[in-house]
């Protein structure tokens, strides 16, 4: 949560800081601020509201000859999300700034002793603490005072921090929180995420935790926590700058859903034989071991933790192995009973998010292996796993994940049907036949794709409508909760993702006219009892649209029927969700929401 965007070099350091900062903006926007350090002089500005608003402030204000500065847009964590709470924090002698991604755990303890020494704070972050301490051992180069504070400081945390008097310096800190470093002639750039500065360099220096990072126009110098030197390690990014722009579409969120087709293919490229097998090379977990497991815990949150739900019926479907799924911030708090024998496959588009990393570390420490399903190569969940699969979806921007779901599904699919292989429960045959029909998925969407404008005629006729049930069984279960998460995330309406058998039982009083429910059947061996249950919905007033495949004959019971191509069950999950993603973007659109960055929400979810 939260972006950091640092710059030393010799281009007008505004020029770099708030483009950088609009590309971060989808990790938070409530707040942004810059400083600049200008030699004799700090500069902070800073503004509730999004990136536009710090704009104008600081076209109003300028122009600045900064040598270096720091940025940062925020997802309120530590205080409202106003002007004073705005990022980069000073220490009191106005020398120090510092802005900070994550929490300060101990930051109340810290806080104490410092205002027992006469110190007063003007906001109520945890990040001003951290600049008044540093402020402190004003008599020690930058980078080891910043070492002395990140050794008493507990908790997630990334920073960035200068000092007036070594204009030329900007000292980054990591733990948990993510932090890279661009690499440019005589410049250099500091940030949490690689789009920041991807306009300017594809090098990189990716900071491990619990390291410092000083960085110069001319160099980067790395130390861990006791001060000892550390090589750094210089990456190449993949994605072009493109992969950061909206190339002609309005939103990243309408980009990402067309780009579909395409990653799903990247995720697929590679793992299948032409033979019809599953290989995961890059998976280095031993047959043996993957032979010896007796139960899969698939941990993850939000939209992955629906990706989990359709990895529980595959993985139990292909490898009659017992799979339980769970909320990652439930895991660990109920005493679940893994050993040695069990696996554990977080899923993480972000592989950052600290609820899913919790529940990984804790399986870990009872003995478990860990696969990590991630989108980000070197994510924290991919560092920690004992083994991972990345889904190739390339990088998402839009807050609303629909890319990275539609792959984790597929990398959910080919890691089920590789278990079976290793196992044995699957003969040949039965998955050449769906490794033939995952190899159809990329034109199967783009057919779904191309009804865009269908749905949006749809959606039109659904103004005034606050209230949705998304429905289904089985695997079309996970279909409809992702369904009713995407439109209750941007398009703010009440929308109830629910078993569509469940709703009898009670959730069936809230049917009534005007009601939107939306029901998806694909998954053959329940259609016919899905298809009852939209029936009593109907009966009840609900306005009835529903999913189903290509020449089905789902009856009278809806007003409409979206069509997706054909496929086995489970296979179809894929497909079945795009149009639902294609409705909550048309609803949130229709109402002239952002659908890039809905209220209150930040694209990853570094508290718990
Ligand atoms: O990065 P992760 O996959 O771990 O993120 C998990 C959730 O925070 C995320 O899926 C969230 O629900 C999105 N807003 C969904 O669109």
């Amino acid at each position: 949560m939260c972006g950091i965007v640092g710059y030393v070099g010799e281009r007008p350091v505004v020029d770099v800081l708030l483009p950088g900062l609009s590309h971060l903006e989808y990790r938070g926007y409530d707040s942004a601020g810059i400083a600049l350090n200008m030699g004799s002089s700090m500069d902070v500005m800073k503004r509730a509201g999004r990136i536009a608003e710090l704009e104008s402030l600081v076209e109003s204000e300028g122009p600045f000859d900064a040598i270096s500065g720091i940025g940062h847009t925020r997802w309120a964590t530590h205080g409202a999300p106003n002007t004073v709470n705005a990022h980069p924090h000073v220490d009191p002698s106005g020398d120090v700034v510092v802005v900070h991604n994550g929490i300060v755990e101990n930051w109340v303890e810290l806080k104490r002793k410092l205002e027992e020494e006469g110190h007063r704070f003007v906001s109520d972050t945890d990040t001003e603490v951290v600049a008044h301490m540093i402020g402190e051992l004003a008599d020690l180069p930058l980078v080891e005072a910043v070492r002395q504070v990140m050794n008493q400081a507990d908790g997630a945390l990334a920073l960035a921090v200068m000092r007036r008097s070594e204009p030329e310096l900007i000292v980054g800190a990591r733990r948990g929180s993510p932090l890279v470093v661009g690499r440019g002639d005589n410049e250099n750039f500091l940030a949490s995420d690689i789009p920041a500065f991807l306009e300017h360099t594809r090098e990189m220096v990716i900071i491990d935790d619990e390291r410092i990072v000083e960085v110069r126009p001319s160099s980067v110098r790395i130390i861990d926590l006791e001060g000892n030197e550390i090589e750094p390690e210089h990456r190449k990014v993949e994605w072009d700058f493109e992969a950061a722009e909206k190339g002609g579409f309005p939103t990243f969120m309408l980009k990402e859903i067309h780009e579909q087709p395409h990653a799903v293919l990247d995720t697929l490229a590679g793992r299948i034989t032409e033979t019809g097998r599953v290989v995961l090379n890059e998976l280095e977990m031993d047959d043996k071991l993957l032979r010896a497991v007796d139960k899969v815990f698939v941990l993850a949150c939000g939209t992955s933790y629906h990706a989990a739900m359709m990895a529980k019926y595959a993985i139990e479907r292909w490898t009659r192995l017992p799979v339980e799924i769970d909320i990652a911030s439930e895991f660990r708090y109920r005493d679940p009973v893994v050993d040695a024998r069990t696996l554990v496959i977080g899923i993480s588009q972000s592989g950052e998010t600290i609820d899913t990393l919790e529940a990984v570390r804790y399986a870990k420490a009872q003995g478990a292996n860990v696969i990590g399903v991630s989108n980000v190569v070197d994510s924290a969940l991919a560092r920690e796993s004992d083994a991972v699969l990345y889904t190739r979806a390339g990088l998402e921007i839009g807050v609303a994940a629909t890319k990275t779901f539609t792959t984790q599904l597929v990398v959910m699919q080919l890691l089920g049907l590789y278990l079976a292989q290793v196992r044995g429960t699957l003969d040949p045959g039965a998955v050449e036949l769906l490794v033939r029909d995952l190899m159809k998925l990329p034109d199967q969407i783009a057919d779904v794709l191309s009804q865009s404008d269908s749905i949006a005629e749809l959606t039109g006729e659904w103004g005034s409508v606050d209230d949705y049930f998304f429905l289904g069984r089985s695997g079309d279960f996970p279909v409809a909760m992702e369904g009713a998460l995407k439109l209750k995330e941007i398009a703010y309406v009440r929308a109830e993702g629910y078993a569509a058998g469940e709703m009898k039982h009670g959730p069936i009083a809230l049917i009534e006219d005007g009601v939107v429910v939306i029901g998806v059947a694909t998954d053959s061996h329940v259609r016919a009892k899905t298809l009852s249950n939209m029936e009593e919905m109907k009966a009840r007033g609900g306005t009835i649209v529903l999913v189903a495949e290509e020449g089905d004959d789902v009856g009278e019971v809806a007003e409409h029927v979206i069509r997706v191509p054909s496929g086995p069950d489970l296979l179809c999950t894929v497909t079945a969700v795009v149009p639902l993603q294609l409705l909550s973007y048309h609803v949130a659109t229709a109402r002239g929401l952002d659908d890039d960055k809905p209220r209150n929400l930040a694209k990853t979810v570094t508290v718990e």
